[in-house]
């Protein structure tokens, strides 16, 4: 019968120090120990489980644990196998087999700043689809108005012609509200699409798979931007979709735009996914002409890394349930061990998991039955919870325990907080450990001295540690030579569409600037 914490830690520390206190004995011992417990709380995660539980308990909390943990050796092997997979999807022998298909963009080059011009932006990759209208005013000013609009779930996974006929609503709505609509001009737009796609050209682009719970019917292997632009033209809309990018490329161009050393563009948020600017010589797949400049950005779709199994040798079994639970069973596996969409549900299991093994919650037989709480329902634990829980620092845990209690605990214990604490530190890190390995193989690729990666996405933006970790972790695994930098991309998925349509219809860009100046007289 395993130990209660709870009554560990009261009787260990708390009782033992009310009675020293009371009979007066040794006041500044009982303020060491406490200073001490302080401590022991608040410090890195090695100290937390070691000195307060029941060392019999810890270790099997760490045995679960240990699950997680990744060496060094292991991240240096996985570095190897990113990179063959890679390799593999660059080649015309290849690349069909591949299962980090590496597609060329056509997007060759990088904005400097002085592009002008205004331009529709569309940026859909989640349950949220965003219309913009974006003002390239030259010396690296932009100015923006944008509309959000829900994408309903029927509409996720409905008829795919129903979902393009929606984003044309939308776009509709949003230019009469900007008196935009049949004004004469015919305006570029620049489409975020951030799912895996085939590109024939910066206009043509073929969805390969739907990710990020996204089904809808009759779109895989279809022209997307010829999608977009009939249900466009069924609304009579004054817009033509010149350019086609996913969230990675936008990110990275809009980073470009401000900081010319940027060579990477990286999504961490719902979903996972990198590019970087690849010279063309080691592009085999590259159809198109070989003038200058001699590169051309690929999306890696680095999401699929793992499809093939070669990732098994870190997956876990909460890793497998997320998988088998998911819309895509099989696919999108390093995503699935990174991204937001997954890594509260992970939490999750391994918090039912250690339940379950009577480690945690031992104070709540009578609560914990309830299976109607979030915890016992499949995405009861939202990603943003694990942010919340790491944000506590010290030995209150009032974020933790107000999530606990949004997930059908009640009054936990500084246990049951320190531990589902160490679970999410855990988790985080092996996808942060997990996303610096990905981008030290790239950066180690490109090679230059000084590389600049454009990041955006909500578990970045939001989670406290992700960044440091990840940050700690590429200082191990990036060649010395070279200087990296990690920078928040401000609106990279409206703005580089923007910049992209913008490089693409240079002409269609300055008409609509005349015509706007002209209007605004
Ligand atoms: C998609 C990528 C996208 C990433 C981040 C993945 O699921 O396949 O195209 O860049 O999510 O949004």
């Amino acid at each position: 019968m395993p130990f209660n914490f709870a009554q560990i830690f009261q009787d260990d520390l708390i009782t033992s120090m009310v009675r020293k206190t009371a009979y007066g004995l040794a006041t500044t011992c009982v303020l060491g120990a406490a200073a001490y417990a302080g401590y022991c709380v608040a410090a890195p995660e090695k100290h937390q489980l070691r000195h307060y539980r029941h060392p019999e308990l810890n270790d099997q909390i760490e045995k679960v644990l240990d699950s997680l943990k990744i060496t060094d050796d292991q991240l240096e092997q996985i570095m190897h196998l990113l990179e063959e997979e890679m390799n593999a999807g660059l080649s015309p022998l290849t690349h069909h087999q591949a299962i980090v298909k590496m597609f060329p963009t056509y997007v060759r080059n990088i904005p400097n700043g002085t592009e002008i011009g205004q331009v529709l932006a569309l940026d859909l990759g989640g349950t949220n689809f965003r219309v913009l209208l974006i003002d390239l005013r030259g010396n690296s000013r932009i100015e923006l108005t944008s509309k959000i609009f829900l994408i309903p779930q029927s509409v996720m996974i409905g008829d795919g012609k129903r979902l393009f006929r929606h984003l044309a609503e939308c776009l509709h709505e949003f230019m009469q509200k900007e008196r935009i609509l049949n004004t004469g001009v015919c305006y570029p737009i620049g489409f975020t699409f951030s799912f895996p796609c085939q590109q024939e050209g910066l206009a043509s682009a073929r969805l390969t798979a739907w990710t990020k719970g996204f089904d809808c019917s009759g779109v895989v292997n279809e022209d997307v931007v010829k999608l977009l632009q009939d249900a466009i033209d069924e609304k009579r809309i004054n817009a033509k979709c010149v350019a086609l990018i996913n969230d990675t490329v936008g990110t990275l161009m809009a980073c470009a735009y401000k900081d010319p050393s940027t060579a990477i563009g990286l999504i961490l948020g719902t979903g996972t996914n990198a590019c970087y600017i690849e010279n063309l010589d080691k592009v085999g797949t590259w159809k198109g002409d070989y003038n200058e400049p001699k590169q051309v950005i690929i999306n890696m779709e680095w999401g699929a890394f793992g499809d093939n199994g070669r990732l098994n040798l870190i997956r876990t079994k909460y890793d497998e349930e997320v998988d088998l639970s998911s819309m895509n069973p099989g696919k999108q596996i390093f995503e699935k061990m990174i991204s937001g969409m997954y890594m509260g549900e992970i939490v999750r299991l391994i918090i039912l998991d250690l339940l379950q093994q009577e480690l945690l919650f031992l104070g709540h037989r009578d609560t914990y039955g309830d299976y109607k709480t979030p915890l016992y329902n499949r995405g009861g634990f939202y990603t943003k919870f694990v942010s919340t829980v790491e944000i506590d620092e010290g030995i209150q845990f009032s974020n933790t325990r107000r999530v606990l209690e949004d997930i059908g605990i009640r009054n936990p214990t500084y246990d049951d907080c320190a531990i589902v604490r160490h679970i999410c530190r855990q988790v985080s890190k092996r996808a942060a450990k997990l996303a610096a390995a990905g981008l030290a193989v790239l950066i180690n690729r490109i090679g230059k001295s000084n590389i600049t990666v454009g990041v955006d996405g909500s578990l970045y933006r939001y989670h406290p540690r992700f960044k440091h970790n990840m940050e700690r972790c590429m200082e191990t695994l990036i060649n010395k030579s070279i200087q990296f930098k990690l920078t928040l991309s401000d609106d990279g998925s409206g703005k580089g569409a923007a910049m992209v349509a913008c490089l693409a219809d240079d002409s269609l860009c300055k008409k609509s600037v005349v015509h706007n100046e002209t209007t605004r007289d």
